[in-house]
C-alpha cells in the first residue's frame, strides 16, 4: 500500500484543472533535477550502492565500540534521524541508543551529556552540511574535548564520523586534518530535504534501523509517476486551495506519542520551506488523545483559521488488551481499537464543526512505510511552495536572527 489520501472531510478544498496541470508541471521539472537543491528528488533511486554498503560498515564498525552513539546537529541534519528512531520505538535491542545534541545552546542540557561520556563508550556522529552551524560547532567542541580526556586525541578520533558537505566547510578541514571518517551530503540536497541522505541514514544504521527498508519505501512513492498524478499530487493541492481559502495553520495531528517528533520534523519541512514572502501555512503539531484535553476545545469552537492532517497509521505491531477491571464496555478490546474509535469520534465532532480535515493513512510505522511517508511529504512541501510562488528550498529569513546572536557574541 502507497500512502493514502482521504479528503471525505476537505470539501472546501476545491482546485482548478489548470492548478493541477500546474502541480503536475512543476512535479515533472522537479524531476528534471535542473534547479539548485532539487538532488533530493531522484535521489533515492540514484543512491549509489557502494554509500549504503559503507554506511552499514562503517556502522558495524561503530557499534562494535560503543553503547552510545552521540549525534550531533540541528534542523534537517538531526530532525530526520530522531524522528524516524522515535517512530520505530528507539534503537533495536543489543545496538546502541543515540543521544542528541547541539540541537539547543542549553547549558542545562548539554552539562548533562558529561555524564553520558563519563559513564559509557561513546563514538560521535557530527552532521553538518555547511560545517559551521553554531550550535553543532558548541556541543562538538565540548563533547570532543570530554573524549580526549577519556580517550586521547588518536582514539577520540577513531571514535568520530563526520557527516558534511563533500568540498567545503570548517567541518571537511576538520575531518580531513585529523583523519574522521566521513560521509557527504551531497550538494545539492539541503538539510530538509536529506532525510535520505547518511546524515540522516548513517546513525539510524548504527541503531540497527533497516536503511534499505527506508530508502526502498522512499523509492517505491518516487519511481510511480501514476501515483502522483492520482493520489499524490492531490494533498499538495488540497494543501495549497484550503490555504487560498484563509486557512493559515495546517495542524498535523497523530495518535501515538511516538510521533511527536515526525510533527517536530514536518514542522520543520513545511515551516522553513514555505514561511516566506508573507505567504505559507504555518505547521503545527499534536498529538493525540493528550493534546485533545488541551487544545481540543479551540480546534471544536475557537477561531476557524486551521485545517487538520491526521497521520492515521493502519496498523501497528504492539498492543494491550483491556481487563475485566475497566468495565463491561471496554474490557476485552485491544487499545490500539479504542484509539481507532478516537481517530473515527474525534474526526465526526471536528466535521460538525465544519472543521475541513485531511486524513493521510499509512499502513504501519516500519522502516518501509516511513520512508514512503518522508518523502511524500518532501514532494508536497515542493510542489505546494511552487504553487505558491515561493522557492521551498531556501531559507534567507533565518540568517537575521543569526546575525543578531553572531552581533550580540562580538563575532
Ligand atoms: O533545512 C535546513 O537547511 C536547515 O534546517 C539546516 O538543516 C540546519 O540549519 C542545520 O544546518 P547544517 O546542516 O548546515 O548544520
Amino acid at each position: 500500500m502507497k500512502i493514502n489520501l482521504n479528503t471525505e472531510f476537505a470539501a472546501s478544498a476545491v482546485y482548478s484543472d489548470a492548478d493541477y496541470n500546474r502541480a503536475l508541471a512543476i512535479m515533472d521539472e522537479l524531476r528534471e533535477d535542473k534547479e539548485a537543491y532539487t538532488g533530493w528528488v531522484n535521489w533515492p533511486v540514484t543512491l549509489p550502492a557502494e554509500w549504503m554498503e559503507k554506511m552499514k560498515t562503517v556502522a558495524e564498525d561503530i557499534r562494535g565500540k560503543c553503547d552510545r552513539l552521540i549525534v550531533i546537529g540541528i534542523g534537517g541534519s538531526y530532525l530526520g534521524t530522531a524522528a524516524v528512531l522515535e517512530a520505530l520505538g528507539g534503537s533495536k535491542e543489543g545496538y546502541p541508543e543515540l543521544v542528541y545534541a547541539g540541537n539547543n545552546m542549553s547549558g542545562f542540557y548539554h552539562a548533562g551529556l558529561k555524564k553520558v561520556v563519563d559513564e559509557h563508550d561513546v563514538c560521535v556522529c557530527v552532521v553538518s552540511k555547511s560545517g559551521g552551524t553554531m550550535e553543532s560547532r558548541l556541543a562538538f567542541s565540548i563533547i570532543k574535548g570530554w573524549m580526549y580526556e577519556k580517550y586521547g586525541r588518536e582514539e577520540t578520533a577513531a571514535r568520530i564520523v563526520a557527516i558534511t558537505d563533500p568540498h567545503k566547510g570548517i567541518l571537511r578541514e576538520e575531518s580531513d586534518a585529523e583523519g574522521y571518517v566521513t560521509f557527504e551530503i551531497p550538494s545539492n540536497i539541503g538539510g530538509r530535504y536529506s532525510a535520505f541522505t547518511p546524515g540522516i541514514m548513517f546513525p539510524l544504521a548504527v541503531a540497527g534501523v533497516d536503511i534499505e527498508a527506508f530508502v526502498g519505501g522512499a523509492k517505491a512513492v518516487q519511481a510511480d509517476k501514476e501515483y502522483w498524478k492520482n493520489e499524490g499530487v492531490r494533498y499538495a493541492l488540497t494543501r495549497y486551495a484550503l490555504n487560498q481559502q484563509g486557512k493559515h495553520i495546517e495542524v498535523f495531528e497523530y495518535y501515538d506519542p511516538s510521533m511527536r517528533l515526525i510533527g517536530e520534523w514536518c514542522k520543520q519541512l513545511f515551516g522553513e520551506s514555505e514561511g516566506k514572502e508573507g505567504k505559507g501555512l504555518f505547521p503545527a503539531s499534536l498529538t493525540f488523545s493528550t493534546d485533545l484535553h488541551s487544545m481540543g476545545q479551540f480546534l471544536q469552537e475557537g477561531t476557524q483559521i486551521f485545517f487538520e492532517t491526521v497521520i492515521n497509521v493502519l496498523n501497528r505491531d504492539a498492543d494491550v488488551i483491556v481487563p475485566e477491571s475497566a468495565g463491561p464496555e471496554l474490557a476485552g478490546r485491544s487499545l490500539n481499537d479504542i484509539n481507532k474509535m478516537a481517530v473515527k469520534g474525534v474526526m465526526a465532532a471536528h466535521r460538525k464543526a465544519d472543521i475541513q480535515i485531511v486524513r493521510i493513512d499509512v499502513e504501519d510505522m516500519t522502516e518501509y512505510s516511513l520512508g514512503q511517508l518522508l518523502y511524500f511529504f518532501m514532494m508536497t512541501a515542493a510542489v505546494t511552495g511552487k504553487l505558491m510562488c515561493i522557492d521551498p528550498f531556501n531559507q534567507p529569513g533565518v540568517e537575521d536572527y543569526k546575525q543578531e546572536i553572531r552581533n550580540l557574541l562580538g563575532q
